[in-house]
Order: structure tokens, then C-alpha cells, then sequence
């Protein structure tokens, strides 16, 4: 999708790191910009900033975990510009822990932010898209999405949005629709401080892990990773190149690229392992 400039995106967690990231990339390429996020307070911050640089920006509260706020950010995203190109699912808690620590509230934060949001995003926002004659989704997943290890619902949530956007990549495309997926690697946001966004009706989420559990040590040294992390405008920087190049796969770095590859090599061993055989139908 080229000529960005007069086109107007929706960017879901845009109050804070990634979000704020794309959402100034896009404005500062003359893209109309709504802003949404479930923290009232930061979002308002954001938007006077980026007002501040003339960019043409409006906000909308909504927590996309109930489809209904998301529905209704949509019809204020309509009324105040007449419709949507872009649509930027970026949404995400760093949700649930390691087996041991799960519970139900933990599971359905994590998935309802992080893929439930996103399918819904898709649900209501591809119309519209369609309607304006075309335009590009991306959506916020992670590396981990691509390989899997500590924390199982996030890692759930993030594979969800990877086989969701492959898969919508070919039934959109041609629709007019480009669809992307952003798997950053360690970029320096407050995602380990999701919490601070906790609905209510998830209360049961379960509390930090015991100091000195192995748990606990991992993700202290995640903390300790994102907070050198990359810069999160970098990263909205390689979305807005990925929008007009129609990447498939955006990615922030290298870094993990070895475990992915070890990855697909266990696979590839898998098919080997049985290769010879004829299967008993
Ligand atoms: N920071 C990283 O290292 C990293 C790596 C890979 C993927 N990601 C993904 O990037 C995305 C953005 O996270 P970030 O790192 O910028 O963290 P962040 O906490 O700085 O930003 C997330 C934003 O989402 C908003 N949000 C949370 N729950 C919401 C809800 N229910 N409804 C609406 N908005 C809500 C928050 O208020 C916040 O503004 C997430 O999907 C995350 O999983 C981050």
C-alpha cells in the first residue's frame, strides 16, 4: 500500500511503546491517526503529543477484550473520519506465567487482549477496510508466536495471531487487503507491567512468582532485556515500510532467528522419522 499520506488507521494499544511507535510513524507519513487504548490517562498524554506536531490524531477508550467497546471505537473511528485503511491490532498483555501458575483468569485475559482482540478487530474492521477500496491490517504477535517456551498463554495468544494472519493473507490479499504480522523481539515498552491495565472481571490473575523459583528468575531476565529493548518507534518505523511493501512477516531483529530455524529443523525430523513408511489406512 503506497501513498500513506491522506489515508486514515486505527492502532489498538496506541497509548503506550509499539502502539505510540506505529502511531507516530504513520502520522509523521501525513496518515490520520486513531488512537485506542483501555488507559484513559496515557491516551490523552499520547494524542497531546502528537497534536502537538501538528498530525492530524483523535482518540477513542475502549478495552478490546468486549467486542461491544471495540464495535463502538469503530463507529467513532467512522464518524470522526469517514472510515478506515489501516487497522493496526496491537493490543497486548504480557499475561499468565509458566505451568504451575496458571488459572482461568490468567487464560482468558491473555487470549481476550491478545487474539480474541484481534480476530474481532479483523471481524469489524476488514468491511470497512473493503469498503474504502482496500488497505493493509497488521497485527502485533511476537517471536513468540513463532517459538515457544516460559510462558504458555502468551505464547498461545502470539502462535493464534501468526496462523491468523497467514491465513487471512491469502484470503484478503485478494480483497485489496495486505496483511501483515509484527513479531518484535525484545523492545523497550511497559509490557511487564500489564498488569497496571488488569480489568476488573479478570481479578483472579494470579500474583508474582516466589522469589528465588526458576519462574521468577526468567522473568526477572526478561524485565532486565526489555528494558534495553529496542526503540519502540524503530520499531513503528519497519511497520509503516512493512504497510507499503506489503511484508508478510515483520520482524524487529535477528536475535532469535537461530531458535526458529532450530525449530523448523525438529520438524523437518519429524517428517524424517517417518518418511519411509506407508501409513495403514
Ligand atoms: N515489548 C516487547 O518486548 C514485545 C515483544 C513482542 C511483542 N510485544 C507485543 O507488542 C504489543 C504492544 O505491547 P508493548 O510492548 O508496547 O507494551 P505496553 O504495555 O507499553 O503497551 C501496550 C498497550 O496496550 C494497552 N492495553 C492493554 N490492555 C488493553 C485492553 N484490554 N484494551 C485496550 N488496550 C489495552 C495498554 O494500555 C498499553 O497502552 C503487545 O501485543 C505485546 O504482546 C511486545
Amino acid at each position: 500500500m503506497k501513498d500513506l499520506a491522506g489515508k486514515t488507521a486505527f492502532v489498538t494499544g496506541a497509548a503506550s511503546g509499539i502502539g505510540l511507535g506505529i502511531a507516530t510513524a504513520l502520522a509523521q507519513a501525513g496518515v490520520k491517526v486513531m488512537l485506542c487504548d483501555v488507559e484513559a490517562a496515557a491516551l490523552a498524554a499520547a494524542v497531546d503529543g502528537l497534536k502537538r506536531t501538528n498530525a492530524d490524531v483523535a482518540s477513542v477508550r475502549a478495552d478490546v477484550s468486549l467486542k461491544a467497546e471495540l464495535q463502538a471505537a469503530a463507529e467513532e473511528t467512522r464518524a470522526r473520519y469517514g472510515g478506515v485503511h489501516i487497522l493496526i491490532n496491537n493490543a497486548g498483555v504480557g499475561g499468565g506465567g509458566p505451568y504451575g501458575t496458571w488459572n482461568d483468569a490468567g487464560w482468558d485475559w491473555t487470549l481476550g487482549v491478545n487474539l480474541m482482540a484481534v480476530i474481532w478487530g479483523i471481524e469489524i474492521f476488514a468491511p470497512m477496510i473493503e469498503s474504502q477500496g482496500g488497505g493493509h491490517i497488521v497485527s502485533t504477535a511476537s517471536i513468540a508466536g513463532l517459538i515457544s517456551f516460559n510462558s504458555m498463554p502468551y505464547n498461545v495468544s502470539k502462535y493464534g495471531v501468526v496462523a491468523l494472519s497467514e491465513g487471512l493473507r491469502n484470503e484478503l490479499g485478494p480483497r485489496g487487503i495486505g496483511v501483515s504480522v509484527l513479531c518484535p523481539g525484545f523492545i523497550r515498552t511497559k509490557i511487564m507491567d500489564s498488569r497496571r491495565n488488569l480489568p476488573e472481571r479478570f481479578a483472579g490473575v494470579r500474583g508474582t512468582l516466589p522469589v528465588g523459583s526458576a519462574g521468577r528468575e526468567r522473568m526477572d531476565q526478561v524485565a532486565e532485556r526489555v528494558s534495553r529493548g529496542i526503540d519502540p518507534l524503530y520499531v513503528g518505523e519497519l511497520v509503516r515500510e512493512g504497510i507499503e511493501n506489503d511484508w508478510p512477516y515483520i520482524f524487529t531483529d535477528c536475535e532469535f532467528e537461530p531458535l526458529i530455524e532450530a525449530r523448523f529443523a525438529e520438524i523437518k525430523r519429524g517428517f524424517d522419522r517417518i518418511r519411509d513408511r506407508t501409513p495403514r489406512r
